[in-house]
């Protein structure tokens, strides 16, 4: 059993936001009360015990109590390419971040297309023990955007979503077609909408920026044109439909129509999509290197404009972890992706939260409550009888991000060296702390 007192409790979902105390019971929340200072007896009593002595007490003060986050864009290696992440790994990763639930994408290797490669994905994720591992199905068979999987069975198997993230399906008619058989299942698929014609062969977006380095661009419209395409055939198929990493303004505006036209659509923003820009990309730093790449200053005010506004109903890290060696290529022959999971909580609070730009409210509401909500997780509240995923978050922790404190394997971060503001400090996963002094417990 578990008591955490004079914590600000922090979840929209319940209208909770105040001063109070948690308590945790066989693994689940058990009893919220904010407002009022609780006795040991009159948590005895709420609790059925008798000995203080069997409760786990933790003193809040200063802290805010969230639900454990939830991250619907995570990219582990594993199966094939584990020097990068393993699914151990990324699970540790996680929760020292704040993360207690992971969606996690197909694009390894080889693709996670079968039911036996999902069930793989969920029980080693299992085995990890520490985030909720979910995993993301292919939309096509080896992600090659041509046949689509066997969507029923794979959901069967465990998936919670479909998506060839990583690469945009070409064809529309391939994307429609996924679009009505996902239906059978009740999953969102998921879109990396990225039109090859129109991205080509470029590393970074299109504009004076990118002219200036020398590199070949990708211009907006190469992610724009593909989230029309896609809201519409959500909107004639029925599908539920999901927009992974949106980075340009015209995106949002789209998005923003089909909502109001009634399409079933949900979107989300990476953090490096709001706080990084195009002009900051140093052509000798590749972590910056990231797809859909880096926008304007003017998309990221379109980006945060439409998180506030409900247009946005996610963030996201979109975690790809990349090993040093291939980072370490020039910026137009490294791989694309940047390593998220153990600085985004703390990059968003830094740049945002501390900021007066967001609220605590809103933030969870966005990493939390929304992702659990659409793709139909447990967790992402702090309703009594939910599992007790919970984080203690230190708005005033400030740490440096280095290679040797982090659990995942990869470190290709624009923000390795910097120090960053507010941390989480304990985490739980179903009642189990995991999480202790920012370590990882074993
Ligand atoms: O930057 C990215 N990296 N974007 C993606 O869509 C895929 C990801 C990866 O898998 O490395
Ligand atoms: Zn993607």
């Amino acid at each position: 059993m578990l008591w955490i007192k004079d914590a600000h409790l922090v979840d929209p979902a319940c209208g909770i936001s105040g001063r109070g105390s948690l308590l945790v019971r066989e693994g689940r929340i058990h009893k919220v009360v904010v407002g009022e200072t609780l006795t040991a007896e009159a948590v005895l009593a709420l609790l059925g015990c008798s000995d203080l002595a069997a409760v786990d007490q933790v003193d809040g003060t200063g802290m805010y109590l969230f639900p454990g986050l939830v991250d619907a864009h995570v990219h582990l290696r594993e199966p094939g390419q584990e020097e990068k992440e393993e699914i151990r790994s990324g699970a540790r990763a996680a929760v020292r971040g704040g993360f207690t639930s992971i969606l996690v994408m197909a694009n390894t290797q080889p693709v996670i297309d079968s039911r036996a490669l999902v069930e793989y994905v969920r029980l080693a994720g299992e085995r990890a023990g520490k985030a909720r591992v979910y995993p993301v199905a292919a939309v096509t068979k080896g992600m090659a955007g041509k046949e689509i999987t066997e969507m029923v069975d794979l959901k069967d198997g465990g998936a919670v979503a479909f998506s060839d993230d990583g690469k945009g399906i070409q064809s529309a008619e391939t994307f429609r077609l996924a679009l009505e058989y996902a239906k059978l299942t009740g999953c969102p698929v998921i879109s990396h909408c990225e039109d090859d014609s129109l991205a080509g062969a470029g590393v970074m977006r299109k504009g004076e920026h990118c002219a200036r380095l020398g590199l070949k661009g990708i211009p907006a419209s190469a992610e724009s044109v593909m989230v029309a395409r896609d809201a519409l055939l959500a909107g004639e198929t029925g599908g539920r439909l999901h927009i992974a990493h949106v980075s340009t303004k015209e995106s949002v505006q789209v998005i923003r129509m089909a909502k109001k036209a009634g399409v079933d659509l949900t979107a989300e923003v990476n953090p490096h999509h709001l706080l990084l820009a195009d002009e900051d990309v140093p052509l000798t730093d590749t972590s910056y290197k990231v797809n859909p790449p880096l926008p304007s200053r003017a998309d990221q005010e379109a980006l945060l404009e439409g998180l506030l506004d409900g247009t946005i109903d996610m963030l996201a890290t979109d975690h790809a972890p990349h090993t040093w060696e291939e980072k370490a290529r020039p910026f137009a022959e490294a791989p694309f992706g940047i390593n998220g999971l153990e600085t985004a909580l703390a990059a968003v609070w830094q740049e945002l939260v501390a900021k007066g730009k967001l609220t605590p409210e809103k933030l969870v509401e966005l990493w939390a409550v929304n992702p659990a909500r659409r793709f139909g997780l447990t967790g992402g509240t702090l309703a009594e009888g939910s599992p007790a995923d919970l984080v203690l978050f230190d708005p005033a922790r400030r740490e440096r991000v280095t290679a040797e404190t982090r659990e995942s394997k990869s470190h290709n971060t624009p923000f390795l060296g910097r120090e960053l503001q507010g941390f989480p400090v304990m985490v739980w996963v179903g009642g189990k702390l995991v999480v202790k002094d920012r370590k990882v417990l074993d």
